[in-house]
């Protein structure tokens, strides 16, 4: 990690609890004009991550967070969108870590939408393992673009 940006990371990983992540081979994506974005997930959290995330939120965000058949941007007759994947092909890899945090522990604003706040019934542990899990559901093409979300969220 001699690049500034595998500093940052190397930051946000301890920022985030994640510290602890070894030398396993990590994908490099340097496309031209691009910056390198080194991809570590520690594979320990993930699957830490996938055990929460079978248990609390398969029933509602699918396996492998894929989501429930049909289109998850169509309201249902409540008023409520139905929940989203998680994986690449919807709309969670365009929050940075703290935004997807925040989801989890607080769930729909009040009365807006049906996704459960976590808060109290998770740790904070298990809300970060969770988190690592999804963004392992990601290609690295999306993770990479995350990546510049998860950036500019960090600029002062
Ligand atoms: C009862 C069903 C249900 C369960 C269980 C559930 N969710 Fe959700 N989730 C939703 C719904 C519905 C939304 C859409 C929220 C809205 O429209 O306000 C959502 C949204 C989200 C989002 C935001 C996605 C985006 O694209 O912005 C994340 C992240 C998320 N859930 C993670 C989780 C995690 C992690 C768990 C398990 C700990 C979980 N959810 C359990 C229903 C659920």
């Amino acid at each position: 990690m001699k690049s500034l940006q595998g500093k940052i990371f190397a930051t946000l990983v301890v920022g985030l609890g994640l510290a602890g992540c070894d030398d396993t081979p990590s994908t490099r994506l340097a496309e031209a004009g691009e910056a390198a974005v080194e991809r570590k997930l520690d594979p320990v959290q993930v699957a830490r991550g996938k055990a929460v995330y079978e248990r609390h939120c398969l029933e509602c965000h699918g396996v492998g967070g894929q989501g429930q058949p049909g289109d998850w941007r169509i309201r249902d007759a409540d008023g409520h969108f139905p929940p989203p994947p998680l994986d690449d092909s919807a709309h969670a890899w365009h929050h940075p870590t703290a935004v997807l945090l925040e989801v989890i522990r607080e769930g729909s604003p009040a009365g807006q939408g049906k996704m459960p706040a976590w808060d109290g019934k998770l740790t904070a542990q298990q809300m970060q393992d969770v988190v690592a899990y999804i963004k392992s559901l990601w290609s690295d093409e999306v993770y990479r673009l995350w990546w510049k979300v998860e950036q500019q969220s960090l600029e002062p």
